[in-house]
Parts: C-alpha cells; sequence; structure tokens
C-alpha cells in the first residue's frame, strides 16, 4: 500500500514565534518531504518491498548498495514525520520528571546534553540530522549524514533536529548555530521525547 504524506502535528504557522516560519514549513513539509514520500511510493511499487512497513523498509535496505534511494526516500519520510512531532509551540527549555533524570546520570546533565547535542548539530559536515538516542538502554547524543537514522543503526530515536539546509535557509540563511540555539531554546518538545523514552524503557 502507497504511503502518504502524514499532516503536521499543528498548523503551518504554529512555531513562528520560535522563529519557524509557515513559509518553511510550506517548503519543508509540503514540497521536500512530499517528495520523499512520491518518489519511495514510485521506487516500491511492484516490488516486494511494497507491502511492508516503513521501518522494515528502513532496516532491510540500510548499506545494500542496489537499494541506496529506495533507503534513502524511505529513511527521509521517516525522519521528516518524526522531526515534526520533536517541536511544539512554546517548546524548549529544559526537561522534566524521568526524563530529567536519565539526561542527568547518563550525560550529565542538560548543560552537557545541550553542549554535545550543539556540537554534534554543528559539525554534522554538510546534510544530516543530530539525535538524542537511547542505545542499550543508554542515553546518547549521535549526528548522521544525509538520510542515516538511529533505526538503521538498532538505537531508538528520541530526539532529533534536521541540519539540512532547507531546514533553516529561509529562517536562518547560512547561520546553522542560531538555528540549533533557537531549536533548544524555542521549539523542542520534550513531551514528545519522554513518551519515546517510556515506550523504549
Ligand atoms: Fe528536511
Amino acid at each position: 500500500m502507497a504511503f502518504t504524506l502524514p499532516e503536521l502535528p499543528y498548523p503551518a504557522d504554529a512555531l513562528e514565534s520560535g522563529h519557524m516560519s509557515a513559509e518553511t514549513f510550506s517548503f519543508h513539509h509540503d514540497k521536500h518531504h512530499a517528495a520523499y514520500v512520491n518518489n519511495l511510493n514510485k521506487q516500491i511499487e511492484g516490488t516486494e518491498l511494497a507491502d511492508k512497513s516503513l521501518e522494515e523498509i528502513i532496516t532491510a535496505t540500510f548499506k545494500d548498495s542496489s537499494k541506496a534511494g529506495i533507503f534513502n526516500n524511505a529513511a527521509q519520510v521517516w525522519n521528516h514525520t518524526f522531526f515534526w512531532h520533536c517541536m511544539k509551540p512554546g517548546g524548549g527549555g529544559q526537561p522534566s520528571g524521568a526524563l530529567a533524570d536519565k539526561i542527568n546520570s547518563d550525560l550529565g546533565g542538560y548543560d552537557k546534553f545541550k553542549e554535545e547535542f550543539k556540537n554534534a548539530a554543528t559539525t554534522q559536515f554538510g546534510s544530516g540530522w543530530a539525535w538524542l538516542v537511547l542505545d542499550n538502554g543508554t542515553l546518547k547524543v549521535t549526528k548522521t549524514g544525509n538520510a542515516e537514522n538511529p533505526l538503521a543503526n538498532g538505537q531508538t530515536a528520541l530526539l532529533t533536529l534536521d541540519v539540512w539546509e532547507h531546514a533553516y535557509y529561509l529562517d536562518f540563511q547560512n547561520r546553522r548555530p542560531d538555528f540549533i540555539q533557537n531549536f533548544l531554546d524555542h521549539l523542542v518538545n520534550w513531551d514528545f521525547v519522554a513518551e519515546n523514552l517510556a515506550k523504549a524503557s
């Protein structure tokens, strides 16, 4: 069955107070995310992957050079759907509860997390993603290039930030570090991250 482009979990202008504009969503969701969905559907039509879940397609095609195009589109569909939920109006700041405790014990506290995450997102050369993942029960901050994601690497994604230039150019032009700082200060949906941790624990 063909995949469909998921709706945003909030109106396209809902994050404008957090400096992510409706214009950014009109390209990032309506054009880029939509293109990954359409390309994936064309690539899997009539193949043995056509009736598989997105997660099954991602793990089945990872590191198979003959299926790199399918992997890239499937992972980008998954990554973007996940990313939209990682933000909310009035988000950002510090997490609380069990998630905060876990960040304290595994990463040395929120400030250390923030530095590691900013460093991962800034130093991902070219296109890619920064992540907070659960890896064998331990929190880790990671980065991946292009479409690659934690699912492909056997980790559980808890939080991500898209650092492809298309994610920030309209609102921040070339200033990726400002985009990252803004995401941490104004956009992170810690409730979603806490739900992901609870489901994985
Ligand atoms: Fe993107």
